[in-house]
């Protein structure tokens, strides 16, 4: 058998051939010695033949092969352009292994197929990025290829993976593993709300800080389809790839990368792995300091009046943004949700000069300028769609979402089009910010279309590499390491409720940085849920990511606009580490606590939050511990909102008035107890190594 390793300081992965077959991975877990003898680890690999089984147990490969008598769900899934199935037996070729990178080039002659396998482990972050790749001499229909397969743990009870919806992204599921196969297929063509392309396999015992769990994550704006089986025999797959369809049929098929990474030291270290791939290796660059957001959408929506824009600019300005972002309703006729999508120009009637007298006043007050775009969407009433109806994805007699429909953004000529109304709009204007939205499903999954879309977004990022771009998709609905590589922001959620944003931007910490989440200050009573929510809260949500302001500036009472411009100072004093934190999301006992520490590089320093969601059954607070601290070091902490506590915490705990220090051991083992508080409150803790 032949072997191949990887290492990072976190992880071994070996890989064995056996005859010439498709490697697999006969060993990923903690780091072996680098005297281990592969040629051991492949014979310990080997499996029993038992009752009931095929004379030869089929290796679960890279790319498990049906022909060979795999049992369960193959990696490829093709046939010719007369519909027979193509059941390929790959032989190694070569393989090449530089720098963490392996690569495996396989074919199959008898079917004129060539597959492609990459793996490139990053010793920094600890993230493998795999991808696989396939050619075929002449026009085949893909049905299905997985990115290189992985085995999951026979250890793990659970897998974790996210589904959600509009304002209520990012929902956690922990599922059983049992015999079958657990499959997500993504028709909607963009990642979505339902389906966040992650997957998390926990061995039992494993939490925040502590046990075994290895992460997966597809970086795909188009869909994506998940299989996790467990085969008659206990092995149990992994495999990520396109959803169902994407393909066109082709000789060139390729998939996104399968981001996966492990980790001994419970969900964080998985957690701060992708974070920080993201942010140091994939996210384009931005802006810094990343300036602070304004917002016009949920105080005007489509009705743009200069005057009072300017008013509302002024007041934001005022409370501490830095960029004024002009949401929908700029262009076209644009006065609902109805029309001109397509149309990008700006609308006379309400911009008779165009944006310039905007600008120029958003500019004078120190801010950054910002524009909405759907780029690829069209409304039925546009110049665009009476000009090109053939334009639209799909048939004419699909379903309207939000009343619009797709552009197929295969065809060249429809990306050149918008390349020149966008280009031409950030050359006329001072623009440094586009908020790129998408705010329906797909009549059907394409890689075309996303390849169109991503195309486009590299375009305008060659030319314009100043103006950032923000990912939205009626709120979280294209979140992934693919549209991130282009996109420095995601528009998380259009849930501005801080109690449902404070959940959501926890969760999607497994997989995101601060640096890249955006969260805004909504209205006093929030658009989406009806609850009234005190301002500190929302202020405090928002301070834990990329801040914005959403709400309208003129409802803001004095005592408000003071705490708002306060949390708003803080956040810029700290923006700077706080960006390039490691985000650990703390185990706590009490369910009515969601709590998270933003940790320094370099350990110095760190801001813990402890959201007190609802009312905790017990009268005490139970104690808070903290995580990723040196347990022989001390830190100063220091409660600082303690301005913020009721009336009715009537006790002396020292955090009330002054900071304590404290070592590692003790806040990591015994953790801080803090003051009584009420619910739909926020308590926030700074700790600075002494
Ligand atoms: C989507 C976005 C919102 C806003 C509206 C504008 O819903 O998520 O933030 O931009 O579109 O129509």
């Amino acid at each position: 058998m032949q072997t191949w390793r990887l290492d990072t300081a976190r992880q071994t992965l070996c890989l064995g051939s056996e005859n010439g077959g498709v490697p697999s991975v006969i060993y990923w877990g903690a780091p072996l010695p680098l005297t281990e003898d592969l040629s051991q680890v492949a014979l310990a690999h080997i499996p029993d033949v038992a009752a009931g089984m095929l004379d030869e147990t089929a290796a679960l490969s890279l790319c498990p092969e049906a022909a060979r008598g795999f049992p369960g769900q193959p990696g490829l899934q093709a046939r010719d352009l007369n519909g027979a199935r193509l059941l390929p037996r790959f032989t190694l070729a070569r393989c090449t292994q530089k720098n963490g990178e392996l690569s495996f080039q396989l074919t199959e002659a008898a079917l004129g197929l060539a597959l492609e396998l990459e793996l490139l482990a990053d010793p920094d972050t600890h993230v493998i990025r795999a991808t696989t790749r396939l050619h075929s001499d002449t026009a085949i229909v893909v049905d299905w290829l997985a990115a290189p397969v992985f085995p999951a743990s026979q250890m793990a009870a659970e897998m974790v993976e996210f589904s959600g919806r509009w304002c209520g992204e990012f929902q956690t599921r922990h599922l059983p593993w049992a015999p079958g196969a657990r499959l997500r297929d993504n028709g909607t063509g963009r990642s979505g709300h339902e389906h966040f392309p992650g997957l998390i396999v926990a061995d039992p015992g494993c939490n925040n800080s502590s046990g075994t769990a290895s992460a997966f994550h597809y970086g795909w704006s188009g869909g994506h389809r998940m299989l996790a089986e467990e085969l008659a025999d206990g092995r149990r797959q992994i495999q990520f790839g396109h959803a169902s369809g994407s393909y066109a049929p082709g000789t060139e098929f390729e998939t996104a990368p399968l981001y996966l990474t492990r980790s001994d030291q419970g969900l964080n270290a998985c957690a701060t792995a992708f974070q920080r791939h993201l942010r140091d290796r994939i996210s384009p660059p931005v802006k810094t300091p990343r300036p602070l957001h304004y917002n016009c959408w949920e105080s005007v929506y489509f009705n743009h009046n200069l005057k009072e824009l300017k008013d509302i600019a002024s007041r934001a300005a005022a409370l501490g943004a830095e960029r004024f972002v002009l949401d929908d309703g700029w262009f076209g006729r644009r006065d609902d949700d109805t029309t001109s999508l397509g149309d990008w120009v700006v609308d006379p009637r309400k911009y008779p000069e165009g944006l310039t007298p905007l600008i120029d006043h958003i500019k004078a007050l120190g801010m950054g300028f910002g524009l909405w775009f759907e780029p690829e969407m069209v409304n039925e009433d546009s110049e665009l769609f009476r000009a090109h109806p053939d334009w639209v994805l799909g048939p004419m007699d699909q379903p309207r979402g939000r009343q619009q429909l797709v552009l197929d953004m295969s065809r060249s000529d429809v990306v050149d089009h918008l390349y020149g109304q966008i280009a031409a709009l950030l050359h006329d204007y001072d623009i440094e910010y586009i908020k790129w939205d998408h705010n329906r499903v797909l009549p059907g999954p394409s890689a075309a279309q996303t390849k169109g879309t991503y195309a486009l977004l590299d375009r305008l990022r060659a030319a314009f590499p100043a103006v950032d771009i923000e990912s939205c998709a009626s709120g979280g609905g294209r979140v992934d390491f693919g549209i991130l590589q282009r996109c420095g922001r995601v528009w998380l959620s259009d849930s501005n409720d801080a109690l449902e944003r404070m959940r959501i931007q926890h969760e999607a910490a497994l997989f995101l940085p601060a640096s890249v989440t955006g969260s805004h200050v909504g209205p006093r009573r929030c658009h989406t849920s009806g609850r009234v929510i005190d301002m500190a809260t929302r202020a405090w949500v928002a301070a834990q990511r990329h801040m914005g302001f959403e709400m309208d500036p003129r409802e803001l009472t004095g005592a408000e606009a003071e705490t708002l411009s306060q949390v708003a100072s803080w956040w810029k004093t700290n923006r700077d580490w706080m960006q390039q934190a490691d985000i650990l999301r703390l185990d706590h006992a009490d369910p009515a606590v969601l709590a998270e520490m933003q940790l320094a590089q370099d350990g110095h320093r760190f801001v813990a939050f402890a959201g007190q969601r609802e009312t905790s059954d017990q009268i005490l607070p139970r104690p808070l511990r903290l995580t990723g601290l040196e347990p022989l070091a001390r830190y100063e902490i220091e409660l600082i909102n303690r301005g913020d506590t009721p009336a009715l915490s009537r006790g002396t705990p020292a955090l009330k008035s002054v900071p304590l220090t404290l070592s590692g051991a003790y806040l990591m083992d015994h953790g801080l107890t803090l003051p009584w508080n009420l619910p739909q409150t926020i308590r926030v803790i700074e700790g600075r190594r002494t």
